[in-house]
């Protein structure tokens, strides 16, 4: 039976031009390279300037995965994109990327489910597609959350970084099996219980500021294995398809070892494992299409591989998109 599928035609990203290292945050920060590296696997992250907004970074990663792509944007029809680090508290920071990018039709609007934003951006996107209410998609995953950390506090100022990254959807018709390119299953999954583990202590309905991202890092640590584990599990399970079958892992980049563990788990080294965590450090919603561009660019993803992206973060919120490229 033929069905109609989201296939990913191209993607992009786009990082800001200052690079912090660990040693010069170690100078600010009572920290060290060291701990840092041991930790977490995070070397360096890149900041945005003065004035550079989340819907600059956006759009300049639209533009590359449009380029990858083949496309303008009259070709497209609606515009999703993924943070936690909007340039206002509205409108949307999708409806900015959508008028610096000429486009004047359409729907664009943003979805905030943090570190988790991408695969819920993709999710929603790929339904538009498969209901028939869209062709084309630019879904992007976009953050400045050097803006709401606080440089005082060593336990998180050190894990994120600034980015973001971008894919287009297109609606192609497939036959209905694992073979056919495009998403093949996505599954999203949150817990609101876990609120105080993860979160900002600002926000305009609430302390009218804009506030500071406050993380009980052992906890996040402990439920984001588990909880990747189980999802990535499931969308196997509901193709009937093994570990051993996924030709890429994708993951959230928040810490080297949170990205080995879950990979240990479904026993896949990190051959198998695009990591970025190194350069760019946690970018939140930005993190996977970063990470996805990153192995597109230097040749390891490939037309017809089986790419697993999942992601897990404030909320709690989890999720898996599985994809063939
Ligand atoms: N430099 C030096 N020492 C530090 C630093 C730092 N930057 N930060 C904390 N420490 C100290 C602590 O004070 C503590 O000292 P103590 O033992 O004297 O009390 C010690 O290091 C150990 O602290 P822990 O928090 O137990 O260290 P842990 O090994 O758990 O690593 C980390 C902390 C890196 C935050 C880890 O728990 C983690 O990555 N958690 C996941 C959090 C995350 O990535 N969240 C993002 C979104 S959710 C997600 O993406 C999965």
């Amino acid at each position: 039976m033929n069905i109609i599928r989201s296939v990913i035609k191209g993607c992009g990203s786009y990082l800001p031009e200052k690079i912090l290292h660990n040693e010069e945050l170690a100078k600010s920060v009572d920290t060290s390279d060291e701990w840092i590296v041991e930790r977490t696997g995070i070397r360096q992250r890149h900041i945005a300037a003065e004035g550079e907004k989340t819907s600059d970074l956006a759009m300049r990663a639209a533009e590359k995965a449009l380029l990858a792509a083949g496309l303008g944007i009259d070709d497209i029809d609606m515009i999703v994109l993924a943070t936690a680090t909007p340039d206002e508290t509205f409108p949307a920071t999708a409806t900015a990327v959508q008028a610096g990018l000429g486009m004047y039709h359409g729907a664009a609007f943003d979805v905030q489910a943090v570190c988790s934003g991408f695969i819920y951006a993709m999710t929603v996107a790929d339904n538009f597609i498969r209901c028939g209410q869209a062709k084309r998609i630019i879904v992007i995953g976009a953050e400045t959350f050097s803006r709401i950390l606080d440089w005082t506090d060593r336990a998180t100022c050190v894990l994120f970084g600034d980015g973001a990254g971008a894919v287009i959807l297109e609606a192609q018709e497939g036959k209905g099996d694992n073979t056919d390119r495009g998403i093949l299953t996505t599954h999203l999954h949150s817990d609101g219980r876990h609120h105080d583990l993860l979160y900002v202590d600002g926000g305009p309905s609430s302390t009218k500021t804009v506030g500071h991202l406050r993380m009980r890092g052992r906890e996040v640590f402990r439920h984001a294995v588990v909880n990747l584990a189980a999802v990535v599990h499931e969308s196997l399970d509901k193709l009937g398809l093994e570990a051993s079958d996924i030709d890429w892992i994708v993951p959230h980049q928040a810490n080297r070892r949170i990205i080995e563990g879950t990979g240990r788990k479904l026993g896949l080294g990190t051959d198998k494992i695009i990591i970025t965590v190194d350069r760019h450090a946690n970018t939140s919603a930005a993190s996977v299409p970063l990470a996805l561009a990153a192995g597109v660019e230097d040749g390891r993803i490939k037309k017809g591989d089986l790419v697993l992206m999942e992601a897990m973060g404030g909320g709690f919120t989890w999720g898996a998109c599985l994809a063939r490229w």
